[in-house]
């Protein structure tokens, strides 16, 4: 989470195994890990996903609900909020970063939650390769990355590629949600969701299962305002008459 020059992304390690884990981590992780992590196909680059079958959400969850999926979730402080109000809706979070899943497995685990599952890796490739087309309820992504310099664009998680896969895995009328606590990347977004023909911009203020992380309040005390930018997935447009 910190501001460091971007390397490119085949040789970035972001899971730190062990050095970076309080003992309580450790413990969570040990104790209540094998009720929320998802173990997946992996290759030699650590936080890599790569293809494979996907995911069986019903055997994943034991049910079929409808299903939310965050990416980057940090310290897991939105997931166990949201899932707690809403024991109907399945959520699936990724996460790369060790030490932010050990912690987000203990919220999960003191809460006592069912409907949440956890996997370590990159969510783009797990969108990309555990999860169907139009299976995905919402889409979230907030205070994703922090490259948000223009010069760093080629490295942030929303890009007209990005837009493109989470439009084909959302529903029709399914929802992006996305924040930043950086007016550029704000912009930016809004720019290359704009681009993506699938999308159309809903007024959102702050979104009410978003609760305040510590990532949100530092940017809050460092002077930054926030931005919530919502898409919802148009409907399938119906085909015209006489045409395939
Ligand atoms: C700036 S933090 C924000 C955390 C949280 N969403 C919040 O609102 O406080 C970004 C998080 O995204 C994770 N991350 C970055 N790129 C990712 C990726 N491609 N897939 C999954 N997690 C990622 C980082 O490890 C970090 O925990």
């Amino acid at each position: 989470m910190t501001d460091t020059l971007p390397l490119p992304r085949e040789v970035v390690s972001f899971v730190r195994r062990g050095s970076r884990m309080t003992s309580s981590q450790r413990q969570w992780l040990d104790r209540f890990g094998p009720h929320y992590l998802v173990e997946v196909e992996r290759t030699s680059r650590v936080t890599a996903i790569p293809p494979q079958a996907p995911l069986d959400l019903a055997a994943t969850f034991g049910r079929r609900a409808p299903l939310v999926v965050e990416l980057g979730g940090g310290h897991g402080e939105t997931i166990s909020h949201a899932a707690a109000r809403h024991p109907d809706v399945d959520y699936l979070g990724f996460e790369v970063f060790e030490a932010a899943l050990a912690s987000t497995v203990g919220k999960l685990a003191a809460a006592g939650l069912t409907n949440v599952r956890l996997i370590a890796g990159d969510g783009v490739d797990g969108l990309t390769h555990l999860l169907t087309p139009a299976s995905v309820q919402e889409i979230w992504a907030f205070f994703p990355d922090p490259w948000h310099k223009s010069r760093h664009h080629k490295r942030r998680l929303v890009s007209p590629g990005f837009a493109a896969l989470a439009a084909d895995r959302l529903v029709p009328g399914g929802v992006l949600r996305l924040a930043t606590d950086w007016a550029d990347y704000a912009e930016w977004m809004a720019g290359v969701l704009a681009d993506c023909p699938a999308f159309e911009r809903q007024d959102s203020g702050r979104f009410p299962d978003r609760p305040l992380t510590k990532y949100e309040e530092r940017g809050l005390r460092q002077g930054r305002s926030i931005h919530d930018l919502t898409y919802r997935r148009r409907p399938t447009p119906p085909r015209e008459p006489g045409r395939p």
